[in-house]
Order: structure tokens, then sequence, then C-alpha cells
């Protein structure tokens, strides 16, 4: 299975992925190319360094999403793209990427969705006091953070929890969520594939 990994940021996620790759903790799993619309993103240094194909862009140059998403596919295309992963891609998706790998997109959120969708879920939940929070990973929809759930994973809010710290631990269990996910996802393609 060929995926691409979308990220606007640190690329964290992105590092565990390529990580269960390198200790095989999943397997039949490539990363065949990064999508960044940052091109000074970390997660983009790290593709390079790891000698990874990279795709970058920034949207003010095109006339609208349609035009740089058009881009995308054709990229996606060229390296046998069955799959993508966001993972901290900070744009929602328009009908030209959604309907080229229509149900082959998955996000990582980091709350338990449908609370605390959109921007700073860490902030929103530490605000709101809540004692449990969590990671999402979920297929992608034209919504903000809205499509069906495929896993999800708690975490525990502690009295003396700060944004970092809490940022921490859920990092922590996006990176085992996360390569797990892809796996299952992997997986039960490969079963559809050996059944036609
Ligand atoms: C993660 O917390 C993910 O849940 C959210 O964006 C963040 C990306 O972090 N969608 P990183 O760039 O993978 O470190």
């Amino acid at each position: 299975m060929k995926i691409a990994v979308f990220a606007s940021g640190t690329g964290s996620n992105f590092a565990a992925i390529l990580e269960s790759i390198k200790s095989k903790k999943i397997t039949n799993v490539e990363v065949v190319l990064l999508v960044s619309d940052r091109p000074e993103a970390l997660a983009v240094q790290k593709a390079k360094d790891e000698r990874i194909p990279v795709h970058t862009f920034r949207a003010k140059d095109y006339p609208n999403k349609q035009a740089f998403e058009e881009e995308i596919v054709e990229k996606l295309r060229q390296r046998y793209v069955d799959f993508i992963v966001l993972a901290g891609y900070m744009r929602l998706l328009g009908p030209v990427l959604l309907q080229a790998y229509d149900r082959k997109i998955i996000n990582v959120h980091p709350s338990l969705l449908p609370a605390f969708a959109g921007k700073d879920a860490i902030g929103q939940a530490l605000d709101y006091g809540v004692k449990v929070t969590g990671v999402t990973v979920h297929y992608v929809d034209e919504g903000m953070d809205t499509g069906p759930i495929i896993a999800q994973r708690v975490v525990f809010v502690d009295s003396d929890e700060t944004k970092d710290s809490l940022a921490k631990k859920i990092q922590g269990q996006e990176h085992q969520l996360l390569p797990e996910v892809i796996q299952m996802l992997v997986n039960s393609e490969a079963v559809k594939g050996s059944s036609k």
C-alpha cells in the first residue's frame, strides 16, 4: 500500500509512521510522498532527511482550492498513491481530493470527537475542564473533523495538567494509534484486493 502523508507542521506523526515502518511494527506500507502547504514546515525537512519525495505548495499562488488540489491529485497519481493520511494538515479538503480518494483519506485529531473539533483541541479541552480527552482517527469528509470515526484512545486529564503536559500525553497516544489504524486499513484493503 502506497501512502501519502499531508502535514503542515512539525510532522511528529509523520515521523511516527516512518519509524513504525522502519521497525516493522507496520508492514506492507510505503510512504511515497509528503504533501505540505508550508514549504518551511519541519515535516518537509524530515521528509528530505529521510529521502521521501515532497510536494510543497502555497495556496496563495493558485487561483483557488480546485487548482492546487488538481495539482496534488496529479502528483499522487504519478506515484500511484492508494491512501492519504492527514497528520496535522491545516486545511479543509475540497471536492477534487475527496472525490479522487473517496473513503481513502484519514485524519488524526487530538480530542475525542465530536468534542473539541477544529483548531486548538487541546486548549479547548483544558478550558472546558474535561477530565478525559483523547485522540481520534477518522475518515475525512468535507466537514471540519466530522467524518466517520475509525478508532479512539482515551487520555486522562490530571488536576495539575498544563497544555504542554497534555499535548505530550496526547501525542504519545497519536503516535501509537495512527500507525495501528494504518496497518488495520492496509490489512483490510489487502483482503479486499485478494478477493477480486
Ligand atoms: C496532531 O496533534 C494532530 O492530531 C493534529 O495536528 C497535530 C500534528 O502534529 N491534527 P505533528 O505535526 O504530527 O507533530
